[in-house]
């Protein structure tokens, strides 16, 4: 990975538009970004310029989530596909502190409001590229806690809904620590639904689920 202070620098430029106020289209009251991102979507036109206008934005994101939001790093999410109201709300967690990444809470207060919208637009545009499990006696294992324990969120195809994340296809290191890291309360990101979903897995029983939910397309 590319060193944070080297990062710091580069921000300041790329996301000049953040340190300003950000101009109120019409000068009305000030939307919240789930108004914005909500009048974006009902609006075909509007949708396709934000996805537009949101390619120049992730250029940068794309050093660690990778071209089009699909991620080389297996540490580092894909974004690519993602659900866009789930993709905002975890902007606003990284924004009030409820999930904490240095670097991802300090790029994301460089944004201005429009640009986190057009990133969130640009992304769930986008095809998430799935690998194939590398362990299929261990997906089968995961295949079926999987339908036990995570389909009825997740849906059966792990593909979500609009608060809840995809998680097909989705990177393998990047699954195995974020299921961890809801198991074990680290407080680096809490969920109560996730906390409760996942105090019984034993860290096999993650390898399997990893194995299969990474290979679903
Ligand atoms: C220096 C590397 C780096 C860069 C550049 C970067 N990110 Fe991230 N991003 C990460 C890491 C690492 C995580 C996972 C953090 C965690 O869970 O602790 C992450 C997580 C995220 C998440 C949450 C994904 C999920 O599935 O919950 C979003 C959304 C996100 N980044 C958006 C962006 C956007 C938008 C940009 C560009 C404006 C960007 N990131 C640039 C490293 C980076
Ligand atoms: C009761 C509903 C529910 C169930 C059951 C559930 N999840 Fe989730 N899951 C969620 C919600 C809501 C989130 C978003 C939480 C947040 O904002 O951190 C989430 C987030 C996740 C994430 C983080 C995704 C990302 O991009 O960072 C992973 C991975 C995940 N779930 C996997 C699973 C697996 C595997 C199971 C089964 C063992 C499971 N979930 C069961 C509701 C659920």
């Amino acid at each position: 990975m590319i060193p944070k202070r080297l990062y710091a620098g580069m921000l300041a430029s790329v996301f000049a538009s953040g340190l300003a106020v950000a101009a109120e289209p019409g000068g009305g009251a000030r939307l919240s970004l789930e108004e914005r991102l909500g009048s974006v979507m009902r609006d075909a036109s509007a949708t396709q310029v934000a996805i537009k206008a949101g390619k120049k934005v992730t250029l940068f994101c794309a050093n660690c989530h990778g071209e089009g939001g699909n991620s080389n790093k297996p540490e580092i999410p894909n974004l690519a596909g993602q659900n866009p109201a789930y993709l905002l709300e975890q902007v606003l967690k990284f924004t009030d502190g409820r999930r904490r990444n240095d670097f991802m809470q300090g790029m994301i207060k460089a944004m201005s409001d429009e640009e986190k919208v057009n990133a969130v637009m640009h992304f769930s545009s986008q095809t998430v590229k799935v690998h194939a499990s590398s362990n299929p006696a261990l997906a089968a294992h995961g295949k079926e806690l999987f339908f036990k324990v995570c389909q009825r969120c997740h849906g059966e195809q792990g593909r979500g809904n609009e608060k809840i994340p995809r998680i097909a296809g989705q990177q393998a290191e990047y699954l195995t620590f974020s299921l961890k890291r809801y198991r074990d309360g680290t407080g680096e990101r809490a969920d109560p639904q996730m906390a409760a979903n996942t105090k019984n897995l034993s860290d096999a029983d993650i390898d399997s689920l990893v194995a299969y939910v990474s290979g679903m397309r």
